[in-house]
C-alpha cells in the first residue's frame, strides 16, 4: 500500500449509498431517510455530481461496485435507472434490495442496468420475528423475490439473515435457516442482532434482549455447522458462500475491503478510504445535494490514517477471513504482540501458515477477542 494519496485512476473499487428506505427499521442505524419520493431525482443528480468530480481517482476497469442503503430499490425507479446507468462498467456489480420491492419489473430493470449481484434484506421468515423487527416483507415476500430475480437471470444472489431477535429459539433459527437453504442462494451473511444502546429498539426491547443474550450461547456455532454442513464455505465470519460450482462466489467488494484495499464511497454517510485519509459524507440529504448543486463537494469529516492505525485496521478485517493473514509482510509486524501470538497458537485460537497467521474456528467464533489480544 503506497502512502500519501493515491495516483490518478488506481481505486479498483466503488461504494454507492442510496439512502430512501419505506419505513425506519427500529434496530437500524444506517445513514437512511424516511420517504421523500419527491427528493429521490435530485438526489440522484447530485450523487452523479460526486461521482464526476471523483472520477479521476477511478480505475479504468473498475473491480466492484457496491449499491447499498437505505433501500436502494425503494429508490424512485427513473431515479434508480438514471443511476445505475451512470455507473462505471465492474466485473461486480452488486445491488442490496428489500424483498417488497422486488417486483418481476424491478428485477428487470436491474438486470437491464448491468447488476450481475443482488443482496437481500430477509433477516428472518418466521412472521413473528419479522414483526418483532418492524419489517415490512413477509415470509412468502422474501421467496418471492427469490424466485423473479431468478426469473429475471440472476445467477449470484445473496440472503441477509439476522439472528438474536428477542423471542426466537434455537429451533426458530435452525427453521430460518432451513428456509433461506431452501432457497439455494450462492451466498449468505448471518449476523447477530446488534441492539445500540439509546435506539428505539434496545428501549423496547431491553429486558428481552437481555433474556435473549443468554438463550444465545452457541448460536453462532449453530449457523456455522448448519451452513458448512450444506456446502457453505464460511470465508468471513459472518459471511458464507457456495463452493459447489467452480466460481468465486465470495462478495468480492466487501473481500477487497476485507483485504485493505481502497475504496471511493459516494453519497451520504459513504466512507472512503484512500491512502493515508479516511472520509465520511454527512448524513443530511438537504445538505448533501444543495452542496453538489452548487457546484461544490459534499460536506464531508476528513481523517488521518497514520501507518499503525491503518495497519491495525487491516489486521482486524484481515482475521475475519478465512484465509491466512500475512503478518509478516503487511506492515503489521510492529502491532502484533509476538508473545500474545505464541499464546493463541499453544491455545488452539491461532495458527501459523507459511509467512501469515490465520484463526481456528474457535478462535473465529471468538472473534474481535482473540484479534484484540494479538494486538501489541
Ligand atoms: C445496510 S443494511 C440495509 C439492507 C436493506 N435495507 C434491508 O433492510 O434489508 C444491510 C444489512 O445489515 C444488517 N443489519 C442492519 N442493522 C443491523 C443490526 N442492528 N444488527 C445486525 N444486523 C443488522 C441486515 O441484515 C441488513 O440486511
Ligand atoms: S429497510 Fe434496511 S436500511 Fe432501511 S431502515 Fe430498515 S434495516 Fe435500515
Amino acid at each position: 500500500m503506497g502512502m500519501g494519496a493515491p495516483g490518478l485512476g488506481s481505486v479498483g473499487h466503488l461504494y454507492v449509498h442510496l439512502p430512501f428506505c419505506a419505513h425506519r427499521c427500529g434496530y437500524c442505524d444506517f445513514v437512511t431517510a424516511v420517504g421523500r419520493l419527491e427528493e429521490h431525482g435530485a438526489y440522484a443528480d447530485a450523487l452523479l455530481a460526486e461521482l464526476e468530480r471523483e472520477r479521476w481517482r477511478l480505475a479504468p476497469g473498475l473491480e466492484t461496485v457496491f449499491v447499498g442503503g437505505g433501500t436502494p430499490t425503494f429508490t424512485e425507479p427513473g431515479a434508480l435507472e438514471q443511476v445505475l446507468a451512470a455507473l462505471p462498467d465492474a466485473g461486480e456489480l452488486t445491488v442490496e434490495a428489500n424483498p417488497e420491492t422486488v417486483t418481476r419489473e424491478l428485477a428487470s430493470l436491474l438486470r437491464e442496468g448491468g447488476v450481475n449481484r443482488v443482496s437481500l434484506g430477509a433477516q428472518s421468515f418466521r412472521q413473528r420475528l419479522l414483526e418483532v423487527l418492524e419489517r415490512v416483507a413477509g415470509p412468502d415476500d422474501v421467496r418471492r423475490a427469490v424466485h423473479n430475480l431468478r426469473d429475471a437471470g440472476f445467477d449470484n444472489i445473496s440472503l441477509d439473515l439476522i439472528y438474536g431477535v428477542p423471542g426466537q429459539s434455537a429451533a426458530d433459527l435452525e427453521a430460518d435457516l432451513a428456509d433461506a437453504l431452501a432457497l439455494e442462494p450462492e451466498h449468505l451473511s448471518c449476523y447477530e442482532l446488534e441492539a445500540k444502546p439509546g435506539t428505539r429498539f434496545t428501549h423496547a426491547h431491553g429486558e428481552e434482549l437481555a433474556r435473549q443474550a443468554e438463550a444465545m450461547e452457541g448460536y453462532a456455532e449453530r449457523v456455522v455447522e448448519t451452513l458448512t454442513g450444506a456446502g457453505y464455505r464460511w470465508y468471513e465470519t459472518a459471511n458464507f458462500c457456495r463452493s459447489d460450482r467452480g466460481r468465486d462466489l465470495r462478495a468480492q467488494h466487501n473481500l477487497a475491503i476485507w483485504r485493505g484495499a481502497d475504496y471511493l464511497g459516494i453519497g451520504v454517510g459513504a466512507v472512503s478510504t484512500l491512502g493515508t485519509e479516511r472520509r465520511r459524507n454527512l448524513p443530511s440529504v438537504a445538505r448533501y445535494v444543495a452542496a453538489l448543486d452548487g457546484g461544490d463537494a459534499p460536506p464531508r469529516e476528513v481523517e488521518r490514517l497514520d501507518a499503525p492505525t491503518r495497519a491495525v485496521e487491516r489486521l482486524m478485517l484481515g482475521l475475519r477471513l478465512d484465509e491466512p493473514f500475512a503478518v509478516d509482510t503487511a506492515g503489521v509486524e510492529d502491532v502484533v504482540d509476538a508473545d500474545a501470538l505464541e499464546r493463541l497458537t499453544v491455545a488452539g485460537l491461532v495458527v501459523r501458515v507459511g509467512e501469515g497467521v490465520r484463526l481456528t474456528p474457535r478462535g473465529r467464533l471468538l472473534g474481535g477477542a482473540v484479534t484484540a489480544e494479538l494486538l501489541a
